[in-house]
């Protein structure tokens, strides 16, 4: 060998040893997974699933990190984090995407969907996949829809008629299809955190919410609010987001793998959810510490008639096409 080529063959294994430890040294791909709800919910249980399988299947290439009860972000700034990195995975609230695409607003609209199987039907439809990717023009892309169920309404007083909601304060999530849907039966709607929720109804700075029957369950909505109007108004679902530079850059085997991995544990939650919502009914009705109204045709359709005027407000904003889509998801 000559000189020349022994020192070409010494600078190759320099190189490649330097490369390969730096391989080593980068370590595995770090997922976190913030969310703000509790982990016995469809959610919490989802995202403890997803670990759960990448721990199985990808140990060393890519490890899962799991944030509960808003531990790490909130609900309003989980998807600002996610846009700088900080967070990978994240599954808001579909009613939470005010500021990244007003098409998603159509789940807010009341009484849209009769039960949780239209809501399946609409999403895994055309419609339902094409808003995947609503927010995409700001950086956010949807890798599937996770279901909770349908919301009900939680007051200090019972709540019959849209009449008894009157100048009664309600928190919303960050919406502006929730707080037209409020203002239609003349209540005061107030946007806040989920995690303020609770103090919010033991101080009594509010006098009632909306949510799902795994949410008031789970973070004791109803040991501070006596009646809950098992109302169906609307529905509580997550689209499942990361943000569009994290997931181009993943290596595509490995992108493949992890998605896979998602669809499962999405599955898992979706499977889960309306034995969940069947069962916290009924504890919360064991505990004796709120009551359950429930409501007779005649009053439920006064809520219908006061409310659905909201779906002609935001028709443009939506689209009608999108509106008459999820209305064929009923039949
Ligand atoms: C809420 O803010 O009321 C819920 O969306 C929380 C959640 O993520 O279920």
């Amino acid at each position: 060998m000559t000189k020349n080529r022994i020192l070409l063959v010494t600078l190759m294994v320099a190189v490649t040893f330097v490369a390969s430890a730096t391989v080593a040294m980068a370590g595995p791909i770090v997922i976190k997974f913030s969310h703000v709800v509790a982990e016995n919910t469809p959610k919490g249980q989802m995202a403890n699933k997803f670990k759960e399988l990448v721990d199985q299947r990808l140990a060393g290439k890519v490890e899962v990190e799991v944030f509960p009860n808003s531990q790490l972000f909130g609900d309003n700034k989980v998807l600002e984090a996610m846009l700088l990195g900080d967070v990978q995975l994240a599954a808001p609230s579909l009613s939470k995407f005010n500021k990244y695409t007003k098409s998603l607003q159509i789940f807010d609209l009341p009484f849209l969907f009769k039960n949780m199987d239209a809501v399946e039907k609409f999403q895994q439809g055309p419609v339902g996949q094409k808003l995947l990717m609503a927010p995409k023009s700001k950086g956010i892309i949807g890798l599937g829809y996770l279901h909770n169920g349908l919301k009900q309404l939680s007051a200090s007083d019972p709540l019959r008629v849209p009449a008894d909601a009157k100048h009664k304060k309600f928190r919303i999530m960050s919406s502006d299809v929730l707080a037209a849907q409020f203002e239609a039966i003349d209540a005061m709607p107030l946007k806040k955190p989920f995690s303020e929720v609770f103090t919010l109804l033991q101080t009594k700075a509010i006098d009632g919410q909306e949510n799902s029957w795994s949410n008031i369950y789970s973070k004791k909505f109803f040991e501070v609010q006596p009646y809950i109007t098992e109302s169906n108004h609307g529905v509580l679902d997550y689209l499942v987001v990361t943000s569009l530079e994290f997931w181009m850059d993943l290596d595509e085997g490995l992108r493949t793998e992890i998605k896979k991995a998602l669809d499962e544990a999405i599955l898992f939650g979706n499977n889960i959810a309306g034995q969940k919502a069947t069962d916290d009914r009924q504890k919360i009705i064991d505990s004796k510490r709120s009551e359950v109204i429930e409501l007779t045709d005649a009053e439920r359709q006064l809520w219908v008639d006061a409310m659905k005027p909201v779906w002609k407000q935001f028709e443009d904003e939506i689209g009608k096409d999108y509106i008459e889509a999820a209305v064929q998801s009923n039949n």
